[in-house]
């Protein structure tokens, strides 16, 4: 019987997996959040030239447009791309079970992304020859295939975290229209019109106008951050959909989460605390130095923001479906029998390396079942985290490794893999000697390995009761 359909391989290192796929998504996130704000905003500038209310308008429209096109459209499908790529490399299976459940959505998607560039291609190309009417509803067009590309993905990504309904039916409605959905997309929407109107408040000091002008035009932009106060409401919303375990996380179960929602609160209230009282009440002139520190900012509260989102749902990529290392949560039980790396095709790197054949295994097994969330020596360190251990503290605690942290998976494999990982950890903080020969106590090491693996039983730590 197959162990797991195993997926080429990559380390990188000293990153661990989960934060590459981190990184690209928070930046192209941050871009393609700028780019549905941008839209709203371009709509509205068209409206108020248009209709006579902002004489300066169309210099604004021409220039903050480039910008958006250039930003959004190149470096936007840039990392776009690249989120295929490192996904596919980090959670290929995954991928696979969304693209299983959400096949049509996803087409939907492209479909309005499609829109959005042909739209904002065309008014590149012909707006400044168009009438105003018809570069209006050309925008319109733009903007909403822009927002209902976030509406549909946000669909796939909130189920991620809070499949709801869709665990016990699966129905395609009730895990697209999950419980974090309307929260999340509401969200999604304040971030990206905050977004808009700070990168145009440093477009408009470019521009070649009078200060009189600049300052009316800034104006008119933060008007874009007015919805700000809706903020805390929306993220306590959120907060209140979240599965309990992952809302104890973030109230202080998990240190590093809970301070980087704080950090993430804490920069949105600067911004809006700035954009209140200094743009909208004393309607004060800011410069483009100031505004690229608040871009800054609030690209920072963005990163923050999506690493919380992302750390909540730990142990999963899909709640109550499959962890964070690809293996279904009900593939545990057999894995346990057949091992997690039996027909793992993929060499190691310099297998020659190791002392034996026992740390070879434990190698391919912490690239299988940990190393999405694990190194070894650089980021979240097993080397570290382990160093000062007994050998029996490794086994017990890697034998239930839901219950030493519940953000990570039941192990998923053998006693003898659980073995090897002990073994390899402990072979490595030796100093990799040239030999390293089975432990002396092995036979009973295993039989307590396995007894440990039982009592911790096969399912999440959400299951196990306290
Ligand atoms: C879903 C992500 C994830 C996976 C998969 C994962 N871990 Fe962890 N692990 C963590 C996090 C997060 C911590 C907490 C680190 C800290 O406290 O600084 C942790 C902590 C640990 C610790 C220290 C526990 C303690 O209480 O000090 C050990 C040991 C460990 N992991 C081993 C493993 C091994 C071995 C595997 C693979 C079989 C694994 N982990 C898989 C996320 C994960």
């Amino acid at each position: 019987m197959a162990s797991l359909p195993h997926y080429p391989v990559n380390d990188f290192g000293p990153a661990m997996k989960g934060m590459v796929i981190g990184a690209v998504g928070i930046v192209h996130v941050f871009l393609a959040q700028f780019a549905i704000g941008g839209g709203g905003l371009l709509c509205y500038f068209q409206w108020l030239g248009q209709s006579g209310r902002e004489p300066a308008a169309r210099r604004f429209l021409d220039g903050y447009f480039k910008a958006l096109v250039l930003v959004s459209f190149v470096l936007g499908a840039m990392t776009g791309v690249a989120m295929w790529l490192t996904s596919i490399q980090v959670g290929a299976r995954t991928i696979g079970l969304m693209i299983d459940e959400f096949h049509w959505v996803w087409a939907t998607e492209w479909l309005c992304f499609a829109i959005e560039v042909a739209a904002g291609y065309a008014f590149l190309r012909y707006g400044a020859r168009m009438s105003d009417r018809a570069r209006l509803w050309l925008l319109i067009l733009y903007t909403a295939a822009a927002w209902l590309s976030l509406f549909w993905i946000n669909g796939i990504l909130s189920w991620q975290l809070t499949p709801g309904r869709w665990l016990e039916t699966h129905d395609l409605w009730a895990g697209f229209f999950n419980p974090s959905f309307w929260p999340s997309l509401l969200y999604r929407t304040l971030v990206a019109m905050t977004l808009a109107a700070l990168a145009a408040v440093l477009v408009i000091n470019t521009f070649d106008v009078d200060r009189e002008t600049r300052r009316r035009l800034i104006h008119r932009a933060a008007h874009f951050l007015a919805p700000m106060v809706l903020m805390p409401l929306v993220a306590l919303w959120y907060l209140a959909v979240l599965p309990e375990d992952s809302r104890r996380w973030l109230m202080g179960g998990s240190i590093a989460m809970t301070m980087f929602m704080g950090i993430a609160a804490g920069a949105s209230l600067l911004i809006g605390g700035y954009a209140g009282v200094a743009l909208l009440l004393r309607r004060l002139y800011i410069n483009g130095a100031t505004a690229a520190l608040l871009l800054a900012l609030a690209f920072g509260a963005t990163a923050a923001g999506e690493f919380v989102r992302e750390g909540a749902r730990k142990p999963f990529t899909v709640r109550g479906t499959m962890y964070s290392s690809s293996i279904g949560i009900d593939e545990v039980v057999r894995l346990r029998r057949t091992g997690s790396v039996a027909d793992d095709p993929w060499p190691l790197r310099d297998p020659e390396r190791y002392a034996s054949d026992e740390l070879r295994l434990g190698a391919k097994v912490i690239r299988t079942q940990c190393e999405v969330c694990h190194t070894m020596d650089g980021a979240n360190a097993l080397n570290h985290l382990t160093d000062r251990w007994t050998m029996d503290q490794r086994r017990l605690n890697i034998a239930q490794l839901q219950r030493t942290k519940g953000f990570m998976p039941p192990f998923a494999g053998t006693p003898e893999e659980v073995e090897a990982v002990a073994q390899l950890l402990a072979w490595h903080q030796a100093g990799e000697p040239a030999t390293w020969p089975m432990a002396g106590d092995r036979a009973e090491a295993l039989v307590k390995i396995r007894a440990w693996m039982d009592e911790a039983g096969s399912r999440p730590a959400s299951e196990v009761k306290p």
